[in-house]
């Protein structure tokens, strides 16, 4: 286990890297890692990271209520790439007495936070606890409310195992938008067709809106919302208390 001072002299050096050093580095020190994928343009990491280790295990949080556009580009990239895709589910039954109890929409009136526990943040918690590692798309640009001072490596005490380390790497955090799409663009990477329609940041349907000229990206989701409470628990250490 990395104490938190090494990690900050590595993430110092990393910070100085390419995304492809920082994946190239993850997969090195830790077998068992997977990338969580969102079915958005975090795509850019499994086409590097397949180059690296193909057979790399990438993982979907399938809250239910995505587009069925993300379902369709999910397969795209599940044909595409050699990589071992795994489609996590949230517990049926909590699913199910949260619905029964408060409806199909209860985030709109209780704030998304319920909602996102069963539906994503319960299976990510499961799925972590049978990990070393895992990799996210976060970038710093995505919310200058919650994510201006990500580190592209850190321990994630939120989600360890007890006594053990779990180590997050975010190794597009310095790249703009721009970047991204550039990097699509000239490696003719596949990505989910909702961008063509004014999306930008994408997850759930519901929660889930394009932005007009002008606007933040991050204002598309969770909209009625306060733009500091942006974060759904998946990454919930970027949240100040
Ligand atoms: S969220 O916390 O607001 O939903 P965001 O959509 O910005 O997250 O995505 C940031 C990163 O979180 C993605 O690049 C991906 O690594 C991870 N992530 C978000 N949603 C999912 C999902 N449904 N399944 C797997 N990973 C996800
Ligand atoms: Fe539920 Fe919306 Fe969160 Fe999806 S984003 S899990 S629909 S509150």
């Amino acid at each position: 286990m990395n104490s938190t001072l090494d990690l900050q002299d590595i993430d110092a050096k990393l910070q100085q890297s390419s995304p492809q050093e920082i994946l190239e580095y993850a997969l090195t020190q830790h077998q068992n890692l997977a990338i969580s994928f969102s079915g958005a343009e975090d795509v850019a990491l499994i086409h590097m990271a397949a180059q690296i280790k193909p057979g790399v295990q990438v993982f979907c949080l399938d809250t239910g209520r995505l587009h069925p556009e993300t379902y369709e580009f999910i397969e795209t990239v599940r044909k595409r790439y050699p990589i071992e895709l795994s489609i996590l589910f949230p517990d049926a039954e909590a699913v199910q007495k949260l619905v029964n109890e408060k409806g199909l929409y209860s985030f709109y009136a209780d704030n998304h936070q319920e909602c996102c526990g069963i539906r994503k943040v319960g299976p990510l918690r499961k799925k972590l606890l049978a990990l070393d590692a895992w990799v996210t798309g976060q970038r710093k640009d995505q919310s200058p409310n919650t994510r201006t001072n990500i580190p592209v490596i850190q321990n994630d005490r939120l989600f360890a195992r007890p006594g053990e380390s779990l180590t997050k790497f975010n190794p597009l955090v310095n790249w703009s938008s721009k970047q991204v799409w550039d990097y699509i663009r000239a490696e003719s990477i596949p990505y989910n067709p909702l961008h063509d329609r004014g999306f930008i940041s994408i997850g759930c349907e519901p929660c889930t809106r394009p932005v007009g000229p002008g606007q933040h990206e991050r204002e598309g989701r969770w909209w009625w919302e306060e733009a500091t409470k942006k974060e759904c628990g998946l990454h919930a250490s970027n949240v100040k208390k």
